[in-house]
């Protein structure tokens, strides 16, 4: 791993670097304090990355995912040139396995490898260098597809709000968890290059604080009107008015609509709920998995208590030996969400029944495109 220090403005969040054979990231567990850009060169590395949250954020993850799959087969090719399709297919399904368990919740990890994966057995019987070629240009059109995917969402995001409404939002489906608009910030983006000037209140997001460490930041750093608030002020800012919609991201979708995201997005739907203010989930159509048919289906990550007791404190903030709980994630109950916005529309209930429209949107326009 070698790593470089940048400034936000001109650092991506997830870059493929050919010529190094690495993967270039943005190092997230640093942030605010330093931008740094750490390159990935084994799948153990990349891996690691994606289990410490170097690299997060539901379509961040399923980039580089997809890079990875495509750096590994370009190592097992340049190491052993005489390969055949069975081996190198062999090898890639081990790699796959291991890239797919470094974290559970986050759906695009594993659409994203399949996706390459389909793409690899389509070619795997024509010569090397095509099948590379085929592989690189499909993990950079994962990315590319995610920049278009976002500002769509981000312009179906806009219909939803008025020119100075106050938006909450919930950790981080920023730029920094995406390509580059993110998911729930695409409509806040959006609206600062047409002068809605939103009033953004970030949750700070307990316990890993992407709300403030990230979101906070980044909006910043993009001249958006942010406040930081802990996450049991969200109930106090929307009594008093301020708040008009929230925006969050989801790192899986259930078919009835239920919605996993960030842990303690629920309890801002349960608020948003009590104080009559609708909550938006931002979701590209890899993210929903209609797999599941409920949350109840959806793996929760557990992460280790030391982020809950240590992490961010000069001492330990707990007993020693205390139980502790600390998913990662959970589940927004379907009947909490007042819309899906994808990038063909927004999904209202049923969720069913919108999403099969949805995706039958999305099978018309890509059979149009080819
Ligand atoms: O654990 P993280 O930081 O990867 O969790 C991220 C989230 O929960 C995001 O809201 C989600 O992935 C959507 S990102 C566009």
């Amino acid at each position: 791993m070698n790593e470089t220090a940048k400034a936000f403005t001109e650092i991506e969040t997830v870059a493929l670097d050919d010529a190094d054979s690495a993967i270039v990231i943005c190092d997230q567990t640093r942030l605010p304090a330093e931008c740094t850009a750490v390159s990935l060169h084994t799948q153990k590395e990349i891996h690691d990355a994606i289990y410490r949250l170097m690299v997060r954020g539901a379509p961040a993850i399923g980039i580089t995912a997809g890079m990875a799959y495509y750096l590994a087969a370009k190592e097992h090719l340049t190491n052993a040139p005489d390969l055949s399709a069975a081996a190198l297919t062999d090898l890639l399904v081990k790699d796959k396995t291991y890239m797919a368990s470094a974290r559970p919740t986050a759906v695009n990890l594993f659409w994203a490898l399949d996706r390459m994966e389909r793409v690899y057995l389509s070619v795997k019987e024509r010569p090397h260098a095509e099948i590379l070629s085929v592989l690189r240009a499909e993990c950079e059109e994962i990315k590319a597809e995610d920049i278009r995917v976002c500002r769509a969402i981000g312009e179906y995001g806009l219909t939803l709000v008025k020119p100075r409404d106050g938006i909450l939002t919930h950790c981080n489906a920023g730029r920094l968890a995406a390509a580059k608009y993110g998911t729930a910030t695409a409509p806040i983006y959006l609206g600062e290059e047409r002068g809605y000037h939103f009033h953004v209140y970030a949750d700070e997001t307990r316990p890993l604080l992407q709300g403030a460490r990230l979101t906070a930041y980044e909006l910043y750093h993009a001249g958006v009107d942010v406040t930081l608030i802990c996450d049991n002020m969200s109930a106090s800012v929307m009594k008093q008015g301020l708040v008009q919609a929230v925006f969050v991201g989801c790192d899986r979708v259930a078919a009835n609509g239920d919605t996993a995201n960030k842990i303690g997005t629920s309890v801002v739907a349960c608020v948003a709920k009590e104080y009559g203010v609708p909550i938006y989930v931002c979701a590209p159509t890899a993210t929903i998995d209609m797999t599941c048919s409920s949350g109840a289906e959806i793996p929760i990550e557990q992460r280790r208590p030391e982020e809950v007791t240590d992490m961010w404190y000069q001492t330990k903030m707990a007993p020693d030996g205390v139980k502790v709980y600390n998913p990662a994630f959970d589940v927004t109950d379907h009947s909490l969400i007042a819309g899906i916005v994808t990038e063909y529309g927004i999904a209202r209930p049923p969720y069913r029944e919108a999403f099969q429209a949805i995706f039958a949107e999305k099978e018309q326009k890509q059979k149009e495109k080819h």
